[in-house]
């Protein structure tokens, strides 16, 4: 085990955080040190080990901020919850690396950071389709390369979406963000695939869509899938936003690839295990003008054999949350839900229908924790009907 660094912030302080990598920002720190925790923070890039996880919360302590990097299973959350820990807080909306249900067991809630991510991460999205579609990147090494020679007119061609079929896997927060970037610019026909119905994401496009009439233009469509099977056949672009459970992993195979069509763009920012990636990169090789976008890999950091040898796949390094905005928002949340928490505070969050967070990144941040994915399991108060308790007894 390497020995690691931590900096220490407000030390004689009453809780003990540990917070296991350097977060963006400043506010964060104010909201766990103005609440007067001691926070320990791991210094370095390096991804800590479960042992090294445990071997920092040992003794005692309250809560830790960690990483979707980090593997919170049963024994690192049981080890935190017999350190006396009230909260685990991932810097991250998605939380398949944590156990929620062995959390939910030892009554440890699990905080995440919804609200702050969705148009960042949908936008990079968007990005990534483009880039594979339209081949920045092959052009990008062209040039780098010195093996641009002049115009010509049938050099790197792409695929034109405008007015194509887009089909979007998860129509979430994400995913709808997604949805309504690619098809207001666009003007693409939507599909979706969704175990539920998105009401208001049918609703926005029906309004787009007469919008479109008024200007007269040709309305975009929008429907839901049956099947996957048929979102595949029929959309150009497909893009990921299904959250990685044991029923979505690989939800894209190579019975799935071979059902999309020979020129179509494949995205996704969502989890890497949603796609079975040596079948895409076998895919990609028999299918020179099919093209993929991937912000996130099976094994990360790895990516599979023969991946990165691809032209007709464009990769980037897991970046859908990264601007300073988003970050930022995701470590003032993160700090947000501990100090709440450990202050013995109400939950904010969607199941209330308080889905908009905007109210802790500046000012006077409201006195609750901002999403607890298993409040509702341990029946944890929630920040409107705490607040109408308290009214009524005034
Ligand atoms: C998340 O928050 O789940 C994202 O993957 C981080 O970019």
């Amino acid at each position: 085990m390497t020995q690691r660094d931590w900096q220490i912030e407000n030390p004689g302080g009453s809780r003990r955080v540990v917070v296991t990598k350097e977060l963006p920002g400043k506010r964060w720190l104010q909201l766990l040190t103005g609440a007067d925790f001691r926070v320990e923070i791991a210094q370095g890039e390096d991804i800590l080990t479960a042992d090294e996880i445990m071997a920092a919360f040992a003794g005692r302590c309250d809560a830790v901020v960690g990483q979707l990097t980090e593997s919170w299973s049963a024994e690192t959350l049981g080890a935190l919850a017999a350190a006396g820990a009230s909260i685990y807080s991932q810097f991250a909306v998605g939380y398949d690396n944590v156990d929620v249900a062995a959390a939910t067991r030892l009554r440890l809630p699990v905080g995440n950071t919804p609200g702050v991510l969705t148009e960042t991460t949908a936008q990079l999205a968007v990005a990534l389709t483009f880039a594979a579609a339209r081949r920045i990147a092959e052009g990008d090494r062209m040039m780098r390369a010195g093996a641009y020679h002049g115009w010509l007119p049938s050099m790197l061609l792409g695929s034109l979406l405008y007015r194509g079929t887009l089909g979007i896997v998860g129509a979430g927060r994400i995913g709808a963000a997604y949805a309504r970037m690619m098809v207001e610019g666009h003007k693409m026909d939507l599909v979706y695939y969704d175990v539920r119905p998105n009401e208001e994401l049918e609703g926005y496009m029906a309004d787009y869509a007469d919008f479109l009439v008024v200007h007269g233009e040709r309305p975009v469509t929008c429907r839901r899938a049956e099947t996957l099977e048929e979102l595949l056949r029929e959309s150009g672009v497909v893009s990921i936003h299904a959250a990685l459970t044991a029923e979505t992993h690989h939800l894209i195979g190579a019975p799935e690839l071979a059902a999309m069509k020979e020129e179509a763009v494949l995205v996704n920012a969502s989890r890497g295990p949603l796609v079975d990636e040596a079948a895409l990169v076998k895919h990609c090789r028999a299918h020179p003008r099919f093209r993929a976008g991937l912000d996130v890999y099976e094994n990360e950091p790895a990516t599979a054999l023969g991946l990165a040898e691809l032209d007709n796949v464009v990769l980037v390094p897991h970046l859908g949350s990264a601007t300073t905005f988003t970050r930022e928002g995701m470590a003032t949340l993160a700090a947000a839900n501990v100090a709440a928490i450990l202050q013995g505070w109400p939950v904010w969050s969607a199941a209330a229908g308080l889905e908009d967070v905007r109210p802790f990144l500046s000012g006077e941040a409201p006195q609750a924790a901002p999403s607890i994915v298993n409040a509702d399991e341990l029946g944890l108060p929630r920040y409107n009907e705490h607040a109408r308790a308290k009214e009524d007894q005034q």
